[in-house]
């Protein structure tokens, strides 16, 4: 299979199986002396792994991460830092359960890559999803710890918006709250709304949709090309690719389907240093496919879980009308669990594009041109 890689300087490529001995990732194209840990990629991962509330599936993955190459000492601080050498990043698989799948061998599961897989590969891994598995997303959490690294003062974050009928009210909007519930919920109150909510429906066995807000703040401008290497594009593709997530906007986004001009536009001033100054950021940070300073900001849907206790109706590969229901260990709303996947595209397309330009602009990004 191809199209395992994303990014053109900044190079992501994943590989692995959630049944397979292990998973990992290359990334290639990493600027050297970049300093980094196994404990700060665990740091990244150990907020998207499973089993932390009840809220999560309760599959237990360690989700313990090797680097295995692309790292040395740094002579003059004494720290680990990259190389400028493909880096290779290993996490084992330590849960796999193939007696939770065997129900479902034959049975393509509605909502799942079961048909499309048969259908295009004419073989398919049962037992767990095989690529299309949500495990494989482990490694871009990883890639995305690095990556984060590499446009200077960069900060990413995500935050859950909306689960099913309950959207946050943004006046309440705190990011601090984000650490202290379990949802990645800005909203206090809303967090625990969330709770009831959910329960209800883990109880009844059925699953539920979200919406996540990612931002990137301290993005220089600059980053992005016109026609066909627009910053946002790219952006849209990259948390598109990720599982369950069925659609993505920028800005304001579909909204601005609804308003007028006059509503819509980001009026500039100058500060006192006469710097401009954007009264609001309806455009997320993007014109013309190019940032401009302010910050990048998206979102994204993603579907409810399509494994549920409900049985559905479907076909066997054979083929013959039945039923499914599954009983395995999922995610009630994988929402909660993509934020942080969230977070890590955004931060490796920020990664790649800030190498881009660059390497054709000879500058980096936020220096005008003249300046070395
Ligand atoms: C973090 C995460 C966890 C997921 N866990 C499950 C799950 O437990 N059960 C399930 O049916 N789908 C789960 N999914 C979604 C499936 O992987 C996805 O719907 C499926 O591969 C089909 O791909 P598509 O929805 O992008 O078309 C998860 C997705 C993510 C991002």
């Amino acid at each position: 299979m191809s199209h395992n890689t994303i990014g053109h300087l900044f190079r992501v490529t994943t590989w692995g199986e959630s049944h397979g001995p292990a998973i990992g990732c290359v990334i290639d194209g990493c600027p050297p002396l970049i300093p980094i840990t196994e404990a700060e990629i665990q740091v990244e991962l150990d907020r998207r792994r499973p089993g932390q509330s009840r809220f999560t599936t309760q599959r237990r993955e360690p989700d313990t991460v090797r680097i295995l190459s692309g790292v040395f000492e740094d002579e003059t601080t004494g720290g680990q830092v990259t190389t400028g050498t493909p880096i290779a990043l290993q996490i084992e698989n330590v849960d796999q359960r193939s007696k939770d799948y065997t129900e479902i061998r034959k049975r393509y599961r509605p909502g799942h890559a079961d048909y499309s897989y048969d259908v295009k590969y004419g073989i398919r891994d049962y037992r767990g999803g095989g690529r299309s598995s949500a495990r494989e997303t482990a490694m871009r959490v990883a890639a995305g710890a690095i990556a984060r690294k590499i446009v200077p003062g960069l900060k990413v974050r995500g935050a859950l918006v909306r689960i099913g009928e309950h959207e946050i009210d943004r006046s309440r909007w705190d990011w601090d709250a984000i650490g202290s519930n379990p949802f990645f919920c800005p909203d206090p109150v809303m967090a625990e709304n969330w709770e009831t909510y959910l329960d209800a429906i883990r109880k009844d066995g059925s699953s539920v949709g979200a919406v996540i807000e990612v931002v990137a703040e301290g993005v220089p401008p600059g980053l992005g090309a016109p026609v066909y290497g627009k910053l946002d594009q790219d952006i849209c593709a990259a948390l598109m690719s990720i599982n369950a997530v069925k659609g993505v906007e920028i800005g304001n986004g579909f909204e601005a389907g609804r308003i007028r001009g006059e509503d819509n536009a980001d009026e500039i001033r100058l500060d006192d240093a006469g710097n401009p100054v954007f009264l609001s950021n309806k455009a997320g940070g993007v014109l013309g496919g190019i940032s401009s300073g302010q910050p990048v900001v998206a979102r994204f849907a993603v579907k409810p879980t399509s494994s549920i206790l409900k049985p559905v109706k479907t076909i066997t590969s054979t083929p013959e009308e039945t039923e499914i229901s599954t009983k395995g260990r999922h995610d009630p709303c994988v929402g909660i669990r993509v934020v942080p996947i969230g977070e890590a595209m955004l931060a490796i397309i920020l990664a790649d594009h800030y190498l881009r330009h660059r390497g054709q602009t000879g500058r980096s990004a936020g220096q005008s041109a003249g300046q070395s």
